[in-house]
């Protein structure tokens, strides 16, 4: 584990453009500090601004961090740390709701990482698998390894490790074998930007796993903070999905690597926030969830 100081916003964009921090929910945290550290460096705010907000297209959460901070008529550094900490609570209250949702003997399955490494709390998916599992609901959880970067592989299996969950990393094309086999109950993921409509983006091959677990008849969770909703966007098609490097994918041959897909609504059994646990048709709830989170501003 390694510690990275960002003095600056630029600083704080190089590491969410690079990965040094990821997950929606933690970006939108790191961004609201960077923009928080340009106000008292300074700098030009409009700049450090744009440069944040470029950094990645798809999390909902950097502008709308990024925003709150923006807005705020008081100390933004004050701001920032107001952010996390709901942040923090928000992951407490999805992982109670959501762990409402699996029954005794549960073998989950998830997808990239969706923990206190992508969020400051206890996580989204992970965080509701941490409270199941605590909760003696969580039996084992699959482990999607999460090409081309390795989320599950990396981080998520080093949180279970840590926490003494009963894991497994399986390759991500492994999924719908084991589904077939009947050894799988549950699939629990994040998201990075959920549209007015419940259409969700998170990491690519969400989708997949959303498709496959219909086809089986298994239950298909999305876990995520009102902080993460887009009501400004009125369904899937319109999320910016981000390209990354092919390289990431091989730097041999010709490739592509979009990082994010879109589960369309009517494949989402339900999407849990700090609200609640909300089921299609998802508009006017979603709409009632992401209200309240602005209100918090
Ligand atoms: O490219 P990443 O690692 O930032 O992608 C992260 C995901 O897709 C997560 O599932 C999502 O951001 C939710 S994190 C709680």
């Amino acid at each position: 584990m390694v510690e990275l100081e960002c003095r600056s916003a630029h600083e704080v964009a190089e590491a969410i453009r690079t990965l040094a921090v990821r997950g929606a929910p933690a970006i939108g945290v790191a961004a609201a500090y960077g923009f928080a550290l340009a106000c008292m460096r300074g700098e030009d705010l409009d700049e450090a601004a744009a440069t944040l907000v470029a950094a990645r297209p798809t999390a909902v959460n950097l502008a709308w961090a990024v925003g709150q901070v923006r807005r705020f008529d008081g100390d933004p550094a004050e701001r920032a740390r107001a952010i996390h900490r709901e942040e923090v609570e928000r992951c407490r209250r999805m992982a109670e709701h959501a762990a409402e949702l699996l029954a005794p003997g549960t073998r989950a399955l998830t997808h990239c990482n969706t923990g206190g490494l992508a969020t400051g709390g206890v996580g989204t998916a992970l965080g509701a698998v941490h409270e199941a599992f605590s909760r003696g609901l969580v039996e084992h959880v699959f482990v999607d390894e999460t090409r081309p970067l390795l989320q599950g592989s990396r981080l998520t299996a080093w949180e279970l490790e840590r926490s003494g969950v009963p894991h497994t990393v399986i390759a991500d094309s492994a999924a719908g074998a084991l589904m077939a086999r009947n050894e799988v109950d549950a699939v629990l993921t994040g998201a990075d930007r959920i549209a007015a409509n419940g259409d969700t983006a998170n990491k690519i091959g969400t989708y997949a796993l959303a498709v496959l677990a219909a086809h089986h008849g298994i239950p298909f969770f999305v876990v995520a903070p009102s902080s993460t909703i887009d009501l400004a966007t009125l369904d899937g098609d319109a999320i910016p999905i981000e390209e990354r490097d092919p390289s990431e994918v091989t730097p041999r041959f010709p490739a592509r690597n979009p990082a994010f897909d879109v589960t369309p609504a009517a494949l989402v059994g339900a999407i849990v926030t700090e609200a609640g646990v909300h089921r299609a048709p998802y508009g006017e709830s979603l709409r009632a969830s992401a209200v309240s989170a602005e209100a918090t501003g």
